[in-house]
């Protein structure tokens, strides 16, 4: 039975959790957060949420998993039921699940960008191109849905046939090839944009900060990432952690992922400002630095073309082993309750998300401002779906550090962290109070976006 699954090896959940936790947040979203939002002064509050709310509430996540030893929603029932607590918890895995489905059909059309790059750059099409014609192509891109809709299929269903082999020979076994090679490409990627770019303007942009640069804004969306690159509240984790051996210790695996995470964002931030200020952009760009900023800077830069390609292999490959992370708790669920077939569950949990995915690709044309469905909800529906999955995050997190701080039986807790009773008592802490006043904080703050 697939609930009875575990990992081959003892280190197996932390290469999937690393899978799992760089991918587009890091490569993409993070850098563009940071140019937003003043620099180092977020990368400082954006350390210090990872270190207390992000680790134990990753730490937390990992441990329910590994003590249902199921699928988010059945390991949230069977511990719910096990220890006689209120139903209510169980909610913990539904809205994980709603989220990782919600995201997933964002995030496949996001990354089929990506797609869209890699051929731009390998094809040199862009090769001495100005500004304003790259800006165009990207505008292009955006205003085709048949486009569009073309790289969203090939990711997601690349993404499909990944979980559908199984965790051993398609999860594992692509992890096993992709990550060490994505390590590589970074590497490659970094050591070309200190050699072309201005890195020491990147290294001060990063790493020396004025608190003042930042406005409360920030610090949401600091927290907001922190939960985002992480893979938290979403099953993700959860659904990994339930094949983790349980001779692996959580706390030392949930500083390695977080370290790893943090490593791999601020060696793409700083690649990716040497590239921009070497060529006199700007960093405040939004999400658009990835796929103008970038572009321009590659256009003008010498091997530009190849190296702009072997980046845009990298956004792939990192979204590609994030995405089966989002596939892998709702088609287990699938897998569990109904008794399908691996691949069959993984092919509905993929189509639907694949059809959901319309409404971001129609978001960019069809639907975009101006039109009915744009004036309906004043804003796009795929900010729509974005606004969602920004209150399941948290309000998911917020749910699981409760649950494993105040609910979980205490000898659950303890077979699970183990006896190092120093680590214990702060995540204990953590995870009781500052986690969830943190959370709370940020939760409350995003409520009043929904009048627009
Ligand atoms: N952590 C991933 C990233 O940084 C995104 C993700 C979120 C993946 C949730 C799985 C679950 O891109
Ligand atoms: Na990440």
């Amino acid at each position: 039975m697939s609930s009875r699954n575990i990992w081959t090896h003892k280190g197996t959940f932390l290469l999937a959790a690393v899978g799992s936790a760089v991918g587009l947040g890091n490569l993409w979203r993070f850098p563009y957060l940071t140019g937003e939002n003043g620099g180092g002064a977020f990368i400082l509050v954006y350390a210090m949420t990872i270190a207390i709310v992000g680790i134990p509430i990753l730490i937390a996540e990992t441990l329910i998993g590994r003590a249902s030893r199921r699928s988010p929603i059945m390991g949230m029932k069977h511990l719910t039921e096990s220890q006689g607590l209120n139903n209510a918890w169980r909610s913990i895995g539904w809205m994980g699940a709603a989220a990782a489905f919600i995201i997933l059909s964002f995030y496949s059309v996001i990354a089929g960008w990506a797609v869209h790059y890699t051929g731009l750059m390998f094809s040199g099409s862009l090769a001495g191109a100005d500004a304003a014609a790259i800006g165009a192509s990207f505008d292009n891109l955006l205003a085709s849905p048949g486009l569009l809709l073309m790289y969203h299929t090939l990711f997601i269903v690349g993404s499909g046939l990944i979980v559908g082999m199984g965790i051993h020979k398609g999860i594992e076994g692509s992890l096993r090839f992709l990550m060490p090679s994505l390590f590589l490409i970074l590497l490659v990627v970094l050591v070309y944009s200190l050699m072309v770019g201005d890195a020491a303007a990147a290294l001060s942009f990063l790493f020396t900060f004025n608190l003042q640069d930042l406005s409360l804004e920030g610090w949401l969306e600091a927290m907001g990432q922190s939960f985002f690159t992480l893979s938290l509240g979403m099953g993700a984790i959860m659904a990994y952690g339930a094949y983790m051996s349980g001779e692996a210790s959580l706390t030392r695996t949930a500083f390695a992922i977080a370290l790893v995470d943090t490593v791999v964002a601020l060696m793409a931030g700083v690649a990716i400002f040497a590239l921009v200020f070497g060529s006199g952009l700007e960093a405040a760009q939004g999400p658009g630095l990835m796929f103008v900023t970038l572009p321009i800077a590659f256009a003008q830069l010498p091997g530009g073309s190849i190296l702009g390609g072997v980046f845009f292999v990298l956004v792939i490959g990192a979204a590609l082993t994030s995405a089966i992370s989002l596939v892998e708790p709702v088609a287990a669920w699938l897998v569990e309750r109904f008794g399908f077939s691996r691949p069959k569950a993984v092919a509905l949990m993929v189509g639907l998300c694949w059809l959901l995915g319309l409404v971001t690709v129609f978001s960019f044309n069809l639907w975009s401002e101006g039109t009915i469905t744009h004036q309906l909800f004043d804003r796009s529906p795929f900010d729509v779906l974005e606004f969602i999955t920004n209150i399941l995050m948290p309000l998911g997190g917020l749910l699981i550090a409760l649950f494993a701080g105040w609910a979980l039986s205490r000898d659950a807790v303890l077979g699970e962290m183990g006896t190092n009773a120093g680590w214990f008592s702060i995540w204990q802490f953590l995870v009781r109070f500052i986690a969830p006043t943190a959370v709370a904080f940020v939760f409350l703050r995003t409520i009043p976006q929904i009048e627009g």
